[in-house]
């Protein structure tokens, strides 16, 4: 598939992905969508990448929402549809277990906060404003807001943000726990960058290990999650990067991990 509303720039073991309609905000169209999921299979299928940045071409945003365009024609029916296959391709970004980092550089409002919150790590420029705005347009958010915003910052703060539709800075996002950390707007993709290198100079199994076990347990029970967490630590036990890394650290000498 050409994609004509993403970038897709492989940098050696990390990918860049980059939402493209600047002029329109870097709204999320049907045809982005159909676009990001691609893009989310050849992640999955390619053993070379090992995370994700997300981010939005312009300075202005990361991304405006929902293709207000083409989300007005929706009706009952249809609106489900709408909702549905944005949220299946966030939930398909949310469950890799490469790591995916959002760079939000400018405004992510409805749709575009929903995204960046199925990322797994968030930073944000200074400029960067968040909001659930839906209640102005007569909706609700579609993409899995009235789900994942109350985990991230509590039900009380979610509530105020998409039932006001108010948006807030970056500064006064990351005091709420919804960004990690703000940037400079010209520091934002090479912070970016050198904190994804430093999670791939770390065990990659033990990475994509650590982010399964966290996603598991938005699905079990902690007794369940305990038991799994000691069964996938187990299998880390008997990996190479295992013997390494703690061979590594009695050796006083760096690790050679292989991901094995
Ligand atoms: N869907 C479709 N187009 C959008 C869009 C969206 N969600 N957000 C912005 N755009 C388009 C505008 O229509 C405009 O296109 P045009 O130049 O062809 O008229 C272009 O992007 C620039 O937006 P504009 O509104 O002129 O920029 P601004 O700086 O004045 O305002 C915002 C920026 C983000 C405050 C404003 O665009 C906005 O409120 N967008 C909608 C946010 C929203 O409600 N999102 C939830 C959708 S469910």
């Amino acid at each position: 598939m050409e994609f004509t509303t993403i970038l897709f720039q492989k940098e050696g073991n990390y990918v860049l992905v980059t939402l493209n309609r600047p002029d329109k905000l870097n709204a999320l169209n049907f045809q982005l969508f159909t676009e990001l999921n691609e893009a989310i299979k050849l992640i999955e299928l390619d053993r070379e990448i090992k995370a994700v940045i997300l981010t939005g071409a312009g300075e202005k945003a990361f991304a405006a929402g929902a293709d207000i365009k083409e989300l007005h024609d929706s009706d009952d029916i249809t609106g489900v549809h709408f909702s549905q296959y944005g949220s299946k391709v966030m939930l398909r970004l949310e469950n890799l277990r490469k790591p995916v980092i959002a760079a939000v550089n400018g405004f992510a409002l409805g749709g575009g906060c929903e995204l960046a919150m199925s990322c797994h790590i968030r930073f944000a420029s200074e400029n960067a404003k968040f909001g659930q705005p839906e209640v102005n347009l007569g909706i609700i958010p579609g993409y899995g807001a009235t789900q994942r915003l109350p985990r991230l910052v509590g039900r009380a703060k979610a509530l105020e943000l998409i039932l006001s539709g108010n948006m807030i800075d970056a500064y006064e996002a990351e005091k709420i726990g919804l960004v990690n950390k703000v940037f400079p707007q010209n520091e934002l993709i090479p912070k970016t960058i050198e904190f994804v290198q430093n999670i791939l100079s770390k065990g990659t199994l033990a990475v994509s290990t650590a982010l399964d076990c966290v996603l598991a347990s938005d699905f079990m029970p902690l007794i369940e999650g305990l038991e799994y967490e000691s069964r996938m630590f187990g299998k880390l036990c008997g990996t190479y990067d295992f013997k390494e890394g703690t061979k590594a650290f009695l050796e006083k000498r760096k690790p050679n991990f292989r991901g094995e």
